[in-house]
C-alpha cells in the first residue's frame, strides 16, 4: 500500500544575502503522520516551515501542498491553501486584549463565518481538546506560559485544517508542561487525523511523538527514518547530534582556539 503525501518540498533552495540557509531540501510529508524534524539551532528548520504556508518563497525548487504546486501561486489563492494548515508560531502570540474565546473565535470570524451559535460551539470544541474549558473567559495575561500555548494550540486547529505545522512547540516549557505538548500533538493528529510537522531541537520529545524523523544539518537532510533507526545511526555527523555533543569546529570556537592554532575571541 502506498503513503499518501500531504506535503512535500523539491531540492527546496534559500538564500539570505551571502548564507544559503536551504542547500537542496527534499522531503515528503505523508497523511495523518507526525513528522519531527531535527536541527540545531539556526540550522533553517524555521525558514523551511515558512516556505510550507508561503510565506517564505524559495530561491528554486517547489512546495507542493496535496496535488498544488503552492510556491508560486499569488498571495489571494495562497488564502485558500493556508485556511487548510495550521500554524503553531514559535511565540505563540494570542491578542492581549481579547479573552480566550475571542481569541479561537477570531480566525472563524475572519474566514467568514457569522452563526454565533456555531462560533461558540466550535470554540467550545477545542477549547476541550486542549483540556482548558475553564478558562475560557480569561485573558492571555492571566494565563502561564503552558496554557497560553494550548490555547493557541486550541486557536490553530479551530478551522479543522488538514496540516498543523509546530515550531518548537516545547521549548521554554519545563519537562512536565513539554509532556502536556506531547500527548496534545499525538491527540490531535489521531482524534482529527491531522497531518502533524514539528520541527524541535528538543530530541525527548521528537523520539516520544514521531512517526518519522528528519535531521537537518546544514541546510540539507543528513538523515530521515524511524526512531529506530535514529537510535542505532552509523552517520558520525548525525550521531553526534543526537548525542548531544559538540563538533570539533564548534568546540575549538567556544575553547577560543581556532583549527589554524591563533586564539580567538568568544
Ligand atoms: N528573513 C530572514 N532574513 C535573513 N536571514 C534569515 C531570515 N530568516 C532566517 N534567517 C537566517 O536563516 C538561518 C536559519 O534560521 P531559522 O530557520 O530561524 O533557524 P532554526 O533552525 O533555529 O529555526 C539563521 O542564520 C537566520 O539568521
Ligand atoms: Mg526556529
Amino acid at each position: 500500500m502506498s503513503v499518501q503525501i500531504d506535503m512535500r518540498v523539491v531540492n527546496l533552495r534559500k538564500r539570505f544575502a551571502r548564507r544559503e540557509v536551504l542547500r537542496g531540501v527534499n522531503l515528503d510529508f505523508a497523511s495523518g503522520k507526525i513528522t519531527v524534524v531535527l536541527g540545531a539551532s539556526g540550522c533553517g528548520k524555521s525558514v523551511l516551515l515558512k516556505h510550507l504556508v508561503g510565506l517564505l518563497r524559495p530561491d528554486r525548487g517547489e512546495v507542493w501542498f496535496g496535488s498544488t504546486r503552492i510556491d508560486k501561486l499569488p498571495e489571494r489563492e495562497l488564502g485558500i491553501v493556508r485556511r487548510q494548515i495550521g500554524f503553531l508560531f514559535q511565540q505563540s502570540a494570542l491578542f492581549d486584549s481579547m479573552n480566550v474565546r475571542e481569541n479561537i473565535a477570531f480566525p472563524l470570524r475572519e474566514h467568514g463565518m457569522i452563526d454565533e451559535k456555531l462560533i461558540q460551539e466550535k470554540v467550545k470544541r477545542v477549547l476541550d481538546l486542549v483540556a482548558l474549558d475553564e478558562v475560557i473567559d480569561q485573558m492571555p495575561a492571566e494565563l502561564s506560559g503552558g496554557q497560553r500555548k494550548r490555547v493557541a494550540l486550541a486557536r490553530a486547529v479551530v478551522l479543522e485544517p488538514r496540516v498543523v505545522l509546530y515550531d518548537e512547540p516545547t521549548t521554554g516549557l519545563d519537562p512536565i508542561r513539554s509532556e502536556v505538548i506531547n500527548q496534545l500533538i499525538l491527540k490531535l493528529s489521531q482524534t482529527l487525523g491531522i497531518t502533524s510537522i514539528v520541527v524541535t531541537h528538543d530530541l525527548v520529545s521528537a523520539y516520544r511523538i514521531a512517526d518519522h524523523l528528519v535531521l537537518l544539518h546544514e541546510g540539507k537532510v543528513i538523515l530521515q527514518g524511524s526512531a529506530e533507526e535514529f537510535q542505532s545511526t552509523t552517520d558520525p555527523l548525525a550521531g553526534q547530534f543526537l548525542r548531544g555533543e559538540l563538533g570539533v569546529d564548534e568546540l575549538a570556537r567556544i575553547r577560543g582556539k581556532r583549527e589554524d592554532g591563533a586564539q580567538g575571541q568568544i
